[in-house]
C-alpha cells in the first residue's frame, strides 16, 4: 500500500481532487471537521447527508455514498468523529470504522481528509493510528494456502493536510509506515510453522536483514556457544536434532560513544515443554514461542527503514525445546555463563534458562538499557490476559525512568503494558537445596518469579523484561501473530532519541 500527502493550497481543493473515494469525518452535528472550510455546495451536500439521520456523526458510524454533484471524486465517505473532547478508543474507532468501510468497495484509492489532531490533539499520533488501521486491515498471513482470502482493494491512501504541516506529517508518516512494516515482518515469522521456521531460518532472515539495512550481524553456532559457555542456554538446545544459534545484529548509526539500547528476544522456535512435556491441547501454538526473537527482528526492520541515529543492538538466543534421550531431566543442574548454577526442576521453564545466558552476553556491550521480549510464562496470561503486556523492572531511580519511558510509548503506540514488581521478596521462591537456584518458583507470582530469576543476571545494567505471553498472538479462529510489541519498542527507541 502506498501512503502520500497532498498539502491543501489553491490548486489543491477538496473538490477537485480527483481520487475514487473523498473521506471527511464529520462531528456530532454533521459538520465537517477537516481542517479547512468546505466550498459552499460540498458543505450542504453534506448537511443534507446528515439531515437522512443514516450518519449520527458518532465514531463508529460512516456513511459512503456516490459523490454529490460538482465533486471530483466517485464517492464520498462520511465518517463519524463525535467532538473534540473524544477519547484516543473513539478515535481508534472511528479510524478503523473508516478503513473497514473500504473494505467491501471497488475503490483503488482513497483520499483522506481528517483533522490532524483527531488522536489525543496529536498530529504524531494520529498518521500512526490511520496507518496501522491499514495496515491492520491489509495483513494476510503467508502463503501456504492455495484459496487466499478476498484483498483488500485500495492501494493508494493520500492524506489531505494543511500545507503547514507537511513536514511533520511526512515525517510521521514514514515512521509509522517503518513501525508497520516491522510489525508485519514479526507477524510472518511468528506465523511460520516451527517446521520451516527453525533457529538456522531464524539466522538466515537476521543476515538478510543485516545486508539490506547494513547491520552487523555476527551467527554463533554451538562450537562458539560452547566456547562462550552457555551451559544453560546450550541445555535447552540439547534436547533436539536442530541445531542452536546466537544471533547478534548491531545498528550504529549513533555517535561512537553512545552507549547503546540492547534488545534480547527469547527465540524457542518450538517449546514442547521437553521432558516436563506441555498437554496435546493448543501444543501447535508453541511455534509462537520465538516472537520475543521476531520482535527484535521486526524492530530491526523498522529501524533499518527509518535509519535511526542511534546506536541499537539486538541479541537473540534461539533453539528447540524437545523431549529426547538428550534432553534435560528435572533434577538436572547446568552452569550459565555468568557462573551461577541453576537447578532445572522443570524443563518447561525454558525461556529463562535460554535468556539468563544473553542477558550476560549483553554486558559486553556496556548498554545504556536492556530489554528483554519474551512470551515467557502462562501466569503472566491469567494476571493480565491478553490485553497488556507485562512490565518487569527493579524499582530504583534508573529502572523507574526505563519503566516510565516504556510506558510512555506504549500509550502512544496503543501497544499496552502494565507494570509488576521485580521484588527482592519473591527472590526465596527460587531456593534451591543443590544449586545456587531453581529455574521454577511455584505457582504464586510465576510472572514474577520468572523475572526475578532473570533480575540475577542484570545487575550489571539497567534491564526490563517484557514478558508477551498473552499479546505476542491471538487464539481461536483469528489465530495468528499480533505483532507485539514490535510498536512499543520502535516508538522507545524513537522517543529516546529526541
Ligand atoms: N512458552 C511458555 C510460556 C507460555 C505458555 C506462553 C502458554 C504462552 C502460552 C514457557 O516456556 C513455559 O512453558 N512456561 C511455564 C513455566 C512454568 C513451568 C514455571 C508455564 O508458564 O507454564
Ligand atoms: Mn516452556
Ligand atoms: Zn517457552
Amino acid at each position: 500500500m502506498d501512503f502520500s500527502t497532498k498539502s491543501a493550497d489553491k490548486k489543491n481543493s477538496l473538490q477537485t481532487i480527483k481520487t475514487d473515494c473523498l473521506a471527511i469525518g464529520i462531528d456530532n452535528n454533521g459538520k465537517p471537521a477537516c481542517n479547512e472550510t468546505l466550498p459552499d455546495g460540498l458543505a450542504q451536500a453534506i448537511q443534507a447527508l446528515y439531515a437522512t439521520g443514516d450518519i449520527t456523526g458518532k465514531p463508529g458510524t460512516v456513511l459512503l455514498t456516490n459523490a454529490p454533484e460538482g465533486l471530483a471524486a466517485k464517492r464520498l465517505l462520511l465518517v463519524g468523529l463525535g467532538d473534540e473532547k473524544r477519547s484516543s478508543k473513539d478515535a481508534r474507532k472511528a479510524i478503523d470504522t473508516l478503513t473497514g468501510a473500504l473494505k467491501p468497495i471497488n475503490a483503488k484509492n482513497v483520499l483522506v481528509a481528517l483533522p490532524k489532531g483527531l488522536v489525543n490533539g496529536n498530529t504524531d499520533e494520529t498518521v500512526y493510528t490511520l496507518v496501522t488501521s491499514f495496515y491492520s486491515q491489509t495483513y494476510q498471513p503467508g502463503a501456504f494456502k492455495k484459496k487466499k482470502a478476498p484483498a483488500y482493494k485500495i492501494q493508494k491512501v493520500v492524506l489531505y493536510i494543511p500545507s503547514a504541516d507537511t513536514a511533520i506529517v511526512k515525517k510521521a508518516l514514514a515512521q509509522a509506515k517503518a513501525i508497520n512494516e516491522g510489525r508485519n515482518y514479526a507477524k510472518d515469522l511468528g506465523n511460520l510453522p516451527a517446521n520451516i521456521c527453525t533457529p538456522s531460518y531464524l539466522a538466515k532472515e537476521a543476515l538478510s536483514l543485516a545486508k539490506q539495512y547494513g547491520f552487523t550481524v555476527e551467527v554463533l553456532e554451538k562450537k562458539q556457544i560452547e566456547s562462550l559457555k552457555m551451559g544453560s542456554f546450550l541445555s535447552v538446545a540439547k534436547g533436539s536434532d536442530e541445531p542452536p544459534r546466537l544471533i547478534i545484529l548491531k545498528h550504529t548509526k549513533g555517535k561512537a560513544k553512545e552507549a547503546p539500547a540492547v534488545l534480547v528476544g527469547k527465540g524457542i522456535t518450538f517449546d514442547s515443554g521437553g521432558i516436563s512435556l506441555k498437554p496435546g491441547a493448543g501444543m501447535d501454538e508453541m511455534k509462537y514461542d520465538m516472537c520475543g526473537a521476531a520482535s527484535v527482528l521486526g524492530t530491526f526492520k523498522a529501524i533499518g527503514e527509518m535509519g535511526l541515529k542511534s546506536n541499537v543492538i539486538g541479541i537473540i538466543p534461539t533453539c528447540e525445546n524437545m523431549p529426547s534421550g538428550k534432553a534435560n531431566k528435572p533434577g538436572d543442574i547446568v552452569t550459565s555463563m555468568s557462573g551461577q548454577t541453576i537447578e532445572i526442576l522443570n524443563t518447561d521453564a525454558e525461556g529463562r534458562l535460554i535468556l539468563c545466558d544473553a542477558l550476560t552476553y549483553a554486558e559486553r556491550f556496556k548498554p545504556d538499557a536492556v530489554v528483554d521480549i519474551a512470551t515467557l510464562t502462562g501466569a503472566c496470561i491469567i494476571a493480565l490476559g491478553h490485553i497488556k503486556s507485562g512490565l518487569f523492572t527493579r524499582d530504583d531511580e534508573a529502572h523507574e525512568a526505563l519503566a516510565a519511558a516504556l510506558t510512555q510509548a506504549a500509550k502512544s503506540t496503543n501497544d499496552p503494558l502494565w507494570r509488576l514488581p521485580v521484588d527482592d521478596a519473591y527472590q526465596s521462591q527460587l531456593d534451591s537445596n543443590f544449586a545456587d537456584m531453581a529455574n521454577v518458583g511455584g505457582r504464586p507470582a510465576g510472572s514474577i518469579t520468572a523475572a526475578c530469576f532473570l533480575e540475577r543476571f542484570t545487575k550489571q545494567y539497567t534491564w526490563a523484561h517484557l514478558d508477551v505471553a498473552g499479546t505476542a498472538w491471538t487464539s481461536g479462529k483469528n489465530k495468528g501473530a499480533t505483532g507485539r510489541p514490535v510498536p512499543l519498542l520502535c516508538q522507545w527507541l524513537i522517543d529516546r532519541k529526541g
